[in-house]
Formats: structure tokens, sequence, C-alpha cells
């Protein structure tokens, strides 16, 4: 077939690995596609920067605007994050007839609907593997394979630096500042961890797992969230003592009220009993546990983050689109026609 044009938006650490594996495995993409995947062109915030990169330096560009609007593009990546920039970029990516891959769960939680409404009217594919636990599969699982289960409750350790603190305190002994000084020191959390251990970043898996789990609209504004700066060294042995482990879960249940059916999404430190399979889940490891009606009980455990687990899950959705620009198809949209109430939790 012809080949398809893809454009980069943000070449960081998700980025980089994303281009070198597309060019890297270009044939190989090629065979599993039916097309050659062609890069045209790669948006940076700063030309110049030294980029351990094998493509051609012309491919780099300061105009995301300008690239995404070209009208030739058939997929476009967005891996630059944050919310205002990358949602115009995506939405004038849909209008000028691109599908769109994204690793950005802060966007589509705070705005998914105007992003799937886009992608509805473009008739485009919206793909978004890596915004939730990294290289885990479990958005193409809840969105597609259990699209005909009825789930009852998803339980995930969807950050990897909150697990590695809480799992530092636990084998340790140590304290929170402590562990998190050595999260940082070890590079697992950021030099500015407020979105981890306050409980944001995973408000926004939250908030993403349980839109597609029931199939309705869940921002973050609605996910209760309460982070792991409050939780000691003594809390952690109290678990112990009580054959439990000290994690940060997202909840996202399903819950009957007098007027029916109704969804909660919370994030908040929960003891885990040590014979639950997520008791297991060790270091920066994420793991998501669905309990559903007829499938029972299913744990999608790996990397939740990382340049190349995250390209793993970033380049699957790139082979899934392009299949499906290939045949002028799109995939699962928005699921929302069993509209289910979201239940205020109340706001942490
Ligand atoms: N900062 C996140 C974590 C990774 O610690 O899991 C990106 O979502």
């Amino acid at each position: 077939g012809r080949p398809l044009r893809v454009a980069l938006l943000g070449c960081g650490v998700v980025g980089t690995e994303v281009a070198r594996l597309l060019t890297r495995d270009a044939d190989e993409l090629a065979q599993r596609v039916g097309a050659p995947l062609e890069l045209v062109g790669i948006a940076v915030r700063r030309l110049g920067r030294e980029r351990d990169l094998d493509v051609p330096a012309e491919l780099f560009t300061t105009d995301a605007a300008g690239l995404v609007s070209r009208g030739d593009i058939d997929v476009v990546i967005e891996v630059i994050g944050g919310i205002d920039l990358a949602r115009d970029l995506i939405l004038s990516a849909l209008e000028h007839g691109a599908s769109v891959v994204t690793a950005n769960k802060a966007l589509l939680a705070e705005d998914g609907a105007t992003l799937f409404e886009a992608a509805h009217k473009a008739e485009r594919d919206l793909y978004f593997e890596a915004a939730v636990a990294g290289a885990i599969p479990i958005v193409r699982p809840l969105r597609e394979s259990l699209a005909g289960d009825r789930v009852q409750r998803v339980l995930g350790i969807v950050n990897g630096t909150t697990n590695f603190i809480l799992d530092a305190m636990t084998t340790t002994g140590q304290g929170f500042s402590e562990a998190l000084d050595e999260a940082q020191r070890l590079g697992y959390a950021e030099a500015d961890p407020t979105a981890d251990i306050e409980g944001f970043d995973a408000a926004s898996k939250a908030a993403i797992l349980a839109g597609l789990a029931f199939h309705t609209r869940v921002t973050i504004g609605d996910v209760h969230r309460e982070g792991i700066t409050d939780v000691t060294a003594a809390d952690v042995r109290s678990a112990e003592e009580m054959g439990c482990v000290v994690k940060l879960l997202a909840i996202c249940e399903r819950r009957d009220t007098p007027d029916g059916p109704a969804v909660s999404a919370r994030v908040h430190p929960a003891m885990i009993p040590l014979t639950h399979p997520l008791a297991s889940v060790r270091g920066a490891y994420n793991a998501v546990f669905v309990e559903s009606e007829s499938a029972g009980e299913l744990m999608f455990y790996g990397p939740g983050a990382g340049g190349a687990p995250t390209a793993s899950a970033v380049l699957g959705d790139v082979v899934s689109v392009a299949r499906n620009r290939r045949s002028d198809v799109f995939g699962p949209g928005e699921s929302t026609h069993a509209q289910l109430e979201v239940l205020d939790m109340g706001r942490a």
C-alpha cells in the first residue's frame, strides 16, 4: 500500500524511543501494517539539541501547528504532555484528517470528551494505550475485550513512583521523606514529585479507567484524591502486623443506588492483604486488577513508565490506527451509550 505518513509531537524520553523504533523496525512494522510508515516530521520545542537519533535533521521542526495542519498526515503521535497546546494540536490533527495516538493522561482526564467528539466527527481514531500504566495493555482490554461483560470494580496500582516509595518504606522501615529522597536519587521520582505523591497522576488514570470500564464519562474532578505524603513508617508497620501492605490504589466501582447503577472513582492509600495479588506488586511496577461479572478476576501487570515500555504501547497503537487508515475504517470510539451517574465522592 501507499506509505502512511506519521508525525511525532514531542521528542523527550518517550518520543525519542518512538522515533528510534519507527526507524529501526521500519521493515517489520511495514509488514504488520501492510504499508510503510514514513516519519515525516518531529515537532520539538527547541532545535539543535543533541539527540541520539538516526533521522534526517530536516525532520525536526518547532512548528507543531504547521506540521499537524499540513493535510497529508495519516497518524499524529502526541507525546508532548500538558493540556492546552496538546489539545489544540490533537483537535487540529483530527480536523485535518489524521488519526491520533496520545499518551496524555492529564488531557484525557481533564477533557477527553472534546477529543472523543472531534475524533467521532472526523471519523478518525483516537488511541491512548500509553496513557494508563505505560506498557501494560489495559485500555484495549477494557475498551474492547471486556466490552461484552459487566465490570464491577477496577483496582489499580497505577503510579510507579508512589509504589516504589511505599515499597521502600515497607522493606527498609524508612519514613516517607527518606524514601522519597531515595526515589529521586534513583530517578524514579521527578525533581518536582507533586503530581505523583499527591495522587494527581493516579487520579487522571482512575478517571480514564472508570470511563472505559463503565462506559461513561469521568473527569479528574470526579475523582476523590488523597496522596501518600501523610503515610508514616508507623502506618506501614501496623499494616504489616495486620498481614497487609500499604498501596496507593485507584478504585473505580459500579455502585447500586436507589436511583440505579452509578460509578465512583477514588485514589487513596489502602491496606491490601498480603494474600491479594496486588500485594505482590513491588518497586515501580504497576498492576490493574479487574473484577467483572462473567470473566471473574483478571490482573494486568508490568512496567508502568519509562521510555521503552511507554513507546511499546504507543507503537502498538500506531500499528492499529495505521491498519485502520489503510482500510478506511476507525476503531472503538467513546462508548457512553449507557451513561451512568458519576457519584460525587467529595473532592480532596
Ligand atoms: N510518573 C508516573 C509514575 C509515570 O510514577 O508512574 C507516568 O505516568
